[in-house]
């Protein structure tokens, strides 16, 4: 007996990096063992900031390798494709009638897009915690796993719930409620920013381990440490952190007491981490090249996904347009 429905959705961006997968997909892949999950490649969503389409259907297929490599298990949970079961868009179009324009306006991740792309606000933009209440709403979630920046929109989700249960005087919609994953922000190999592909500071969990040493030996250390001989400061390297996630108690334990005694160099240090990464991620990446060798199961797997999502979503559109009246 599992302990309710998980929703969570991320939009289609190619190869996942390693902030990708200590914040989220190794959560997904946790959540299965004791809720019915439900994973969703956002497509429709990402149309609301693409440029160009080009190359939105690759980065759906790469994203679906990487989640499937890491775990997400299509025995246990859903995975699919947003645009492959539509109702979302019906149920978006309702909810937006119980949407006040102002709230989506003030939202801070929607100032921040207008901001980012100002000769392109448009509706959609505006609109996308709508859609994204649909998504959760349609397949009835009563948990969305999020990083703390998410919590306006699942509040925000909450509340167009309660207004459409309201409106039309109704239970049919579920509030969901959020389970804030206590993951630290991940930073690129700049040190600096949150690791991401746009800034190209990240670290693609399929690389090769020839690429992934090169880009760990890239990875600003601490800035106070210019000479081989200068003790560092393992607290503000972003190497150390990425110890502490990926290399044994003891290999942490002695990077910690060396570098600040000037015992490792840094050179060292990334070695050790590039080797312990590679290690940690031998058994993704063999898993993923065997699934790449049938693109064709992928896109099997998305479809029968889609198929028992769409079960759901035609039962809640069902109830949904009893309950408006329709
Ligand atoms: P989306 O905005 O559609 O969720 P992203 O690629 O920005 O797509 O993120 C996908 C998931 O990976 C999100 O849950 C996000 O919080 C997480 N994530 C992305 N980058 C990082 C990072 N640098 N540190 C921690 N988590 C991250
Ligand atoms: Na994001």
């Amino acid at each position: 007996q599992k302990k309710g429905r998980v929703f969570s959705g991320a939009r289609p961006t190619g190869r996942q990096h390693l902030g990708n997968y200590l914040g989220a997909i190794r959560n997904y892949v946790a959540l299965q063992e004791d809720y019915d999950c439900i994973y969703c490649i956002v497509d429709v969503h990402a149309l609301t900031t693409l440029e160009t389409t080009q190359e939105l259907r690759q980065n759906t297929y790469e994203m679906a390798l990487d989640w499937l490599a890491a775990g997400i298990d299509p025995e246990k949970s859903i995975i699919f494709v947003q645009s492959h079961v539509p109702q979302v868009m019906e149920l978006h179009t309702y909810l937006s009638m119980v949407t006040p324009l102002g709230k989506l306006t003030d939202l801070p991740t929607f100032k921040e897009k207008a901001r980012q792309q100002p000769h392109n606000v448009n509706y959609g933009l505006v609109g996308y915690p709508v859609l994204m209440t649909a998504d959760i709403a349609l397949y009835k979630a009563n948990l969305v796993p999020v990083g703390l920046d998410q919590a306006p929109h699942i509040e925000f989700a909450r509340e167009v719930v309660r207004s459409f249960n309201y409106r039309y005087n109704t239970q049919v919609l579920i509030e969901p409620e959020m389970k804030v994953t206590e993951v630290p922000k991940v930073l690129g190999i700049d040190g600096q920013q949150k690791m991401s592909k746009s800034l190209n500071n990240h670290i693609e969990l399929a690389a090769t381990p020839e690429e992934t040493l090169q880009r760990v030996m890239q990875m600003v250390t601490d800035p106070q440490r210019v000479r081989r001989t200068d003790p560092g400061n393992p607290d503000v390297c972003n190497v150390f952190t990425m110890h502490k996630v990926f290399s044994k108690p003891e290999e942490i334990e002695m990077v910690n007491i060396e570098c600040r005694r000037a015992g490792i160099g840094c050179v060292d240090c990334k070695r050790l981490l590039a080797r312990n990464l590679n290690e940690h991620l031998a058994p993704f990446r063999e898993k993923r090249a065997g699934l790449a060798q049938n693109p064709d199961t992928i896109w099997d797997i998305l479809h029968q996904g889609a198929a028992r999502a769409r079960v759901i979503a035609e039962q809640t559109i069902r109830e949904v347009r009893e309950a408006i009246g329709l």
